[in-house]
């Protein structure tokens, strides 16, 4: 995290994980970095600027004396814990965030509504408030993020004023937004866009979710928007921007050189001589389209027979949101489906579907990347997709093809560089495959550099 080193602290980042995930091990705490796009995305603004950051350290901690422990931990690192009960979290967390307005933001179907996690939704959001505006004096620029804390710009304004303190506020959505239509399928959909009007500037990832954003106020609200990028509202007047989040790639290619990595790199290429390599790394999550991608990949077995044994898809999957039924079910389906398709295509020279179900350290994640012919990503919906990111940041040498799903956020960016593909058509996915792995190294070559230069451009 930034250090802030004296003087005046003028910037508090809000998201509802701290970078840090703290956990209980033999009776003393640890702290481990988070993963995901939103602490990726911001990890290189720790480079250049000093900031607090405030968050749920990811555990119950009731004991006093245990909390001041986990905040004295978190402080080296200027991360600010907000302590919630373990009740109060689920519902906010798995129950609301996850459950009802996750999947309505990324137009999944079929969400039933149920107002004991929206009023701990509520209540979690309040909390977050009354310590932000302790510790917030007046010149702080406080910058929200995410989709766990869309009621917050309201509670900040209200209680910064009641406080005499004047604090800009910036929100950024890491999440696609819905067309307003879809949007209407929430019924506490008033509320929260009216808790992001608080905001002095609300950040999205595409042109796209803007422009749904600021349809979506005009027709639900009636908000006035004319002027482009702007929507005027209860005598206030909100910004709203596109933001392009991306990595920071020179992490990826120093560790890329590190011995350790290098010699993963041989033996892993060892491995697989004469065997086209596509690698996917998605946490486990509907929205990552990964029974769509098995679907694919098994059509594109049963299209290329010729092909046995010389592809081999590795597919990490990240364990994420694992109290979530649905994520449990995914879970299990995925298990079933790649012990299908390892049945149907394995010989006794291999089998074509490695599928791990675990999260993997950065260095392994790095090879993997460097020694893949092709990666495969196949979301149904994403805010942005940051492993488009980091994939291209360790081809240098081979210029590996990155094979992208329309639907991911930063396909809007890529697909010049990329091989575009409907999800949920496995014929185009397979024949997409079969494209990446057969391109000709000047097509190959003239992609790669489109794409360096994209990822090399929006760093952060
Ligand atoms: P999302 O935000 O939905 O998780 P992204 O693709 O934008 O999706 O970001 C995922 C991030 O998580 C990437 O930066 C990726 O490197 C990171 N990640 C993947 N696997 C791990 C892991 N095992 N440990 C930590 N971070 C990981
Ligand atoms: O991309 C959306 C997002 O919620 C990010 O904010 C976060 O980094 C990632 O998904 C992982 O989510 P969670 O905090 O639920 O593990």
């Amino acid at each position: 995290m930034g250090s802030i080193s004296g003087g005046k602290q003028n910037l508090i980042i809000v998201s509802n994980r701290l970078p840090l995930s703290v956990k209980r091990v033999d009776g003393s705490f640890q702290s481990s970095l988070s993963s995901g796009g939103l602490v990726t995305s911001l990890a290189g603004l720790t480079k250049s600027t000093q900031f607090q950051w405030f968050g749920w350290p990811g555990l119950e901690v009731r004991d006093l004396g245990d909390r001041e422990e986990v905040s004295k931990s978190l402080e080296a690192h200027n991360a600010i814990p907000i302590f919630l009960d373990s009740t109060l979290a689920h519902e906010h967390y798995n129950g609301f965030s996850n459950r009802i307005l996750w999947p309505i933001l990324h137009y999944q179907s079929g969400v039933t509504f149920d107002d004991t996690p929206w009023q701990a939704y509520k209540r979690v959001n309040e909390l977050f408030a009354d310590a932000i505006v302790e510790s917030a004096e007046s010149g702080t620029l406080i910058w929200v993020h995410d989709y766990h804390l869309m009621l917050l710009p309201e509670l900040l304004r209200h209680r910064l004023k009641q406080q005499g303190k004047a604090c800009a506020i910036g929100f950024s959505l890491h999440t696609p937004f819905p067309a307003g239509d879809f949007w209407r399928n929430l019924p506490v959909r008033k509320h929260l866009i009216e808790g992001l009007l608080s905001s002095d500037l609300i950040g999205f990832h595409t042109d796209e979710y803007k422009q749904n954003f600021i349809d979506t106020c005009a027709s639900l609200l009636d908000a006035r928007t004319e002027i482009p990028n702007q929507i005027q509202y209860k005598n206030r007047l909100v910004c709203t921007n596109k933001f392009i989040v991306g990595i920071d790639p020179q992490k990826f290619t120093d560790t890329l050189q590190t011995p350790k990595v290098q010699d993963r790199i041989r033996t892993l290429k060892e491995r697989y001589k004469g065997v086209k390599v596509i690698v996917g790394v998605d946490r486990l999550d509907h929205i990552k389209g990964l029974t769509q991608k098995l679907s694919g990949f098994d059509t594109f077995l049963d299209d290329h027979p010729e092909l046995q044994n010389k592809v081999v898809l590795i597919q990490v999957a990240v364990p994420s949101r694992e109290d979530v039924k649905e994520y449990q079910d995914l879970e299990r389906d995925l298990c079933t489906m790649a012990g299908k398709i390892n049945g149907k295509h394995a010989t006794p020279e291999g089998t074509p579907l490695l599928y791990m179900h675990r999260s993997v350290p950065f260095a392994e994640l790095t090879a993997l990347y460097s020694v893949a012919d092709v990666c495969l990503l196949t979301s149904t919906r994403d805010g942005m997709n940051l492993v488009a990111f980091e994939y291209v940041a360790c081809q240098e040498e081979r210029h590996g093809v990155l094979v992208l799903s329309e639907f991911a956020g930063a396909s809007s960016f890529m697909s010049e560089g990329s091989i575009s593909f409907h999800p949920a058509n496995t014929t185009e996915m397979s024949e997409a495959i079969f494209k990446a792995i057969t391109l000709d190294p000047s097509e190959r070559k003239s992609k790669y550099e489109y794409l360096r230069n994209f990822v090399n451009e929006n760093t952060r």
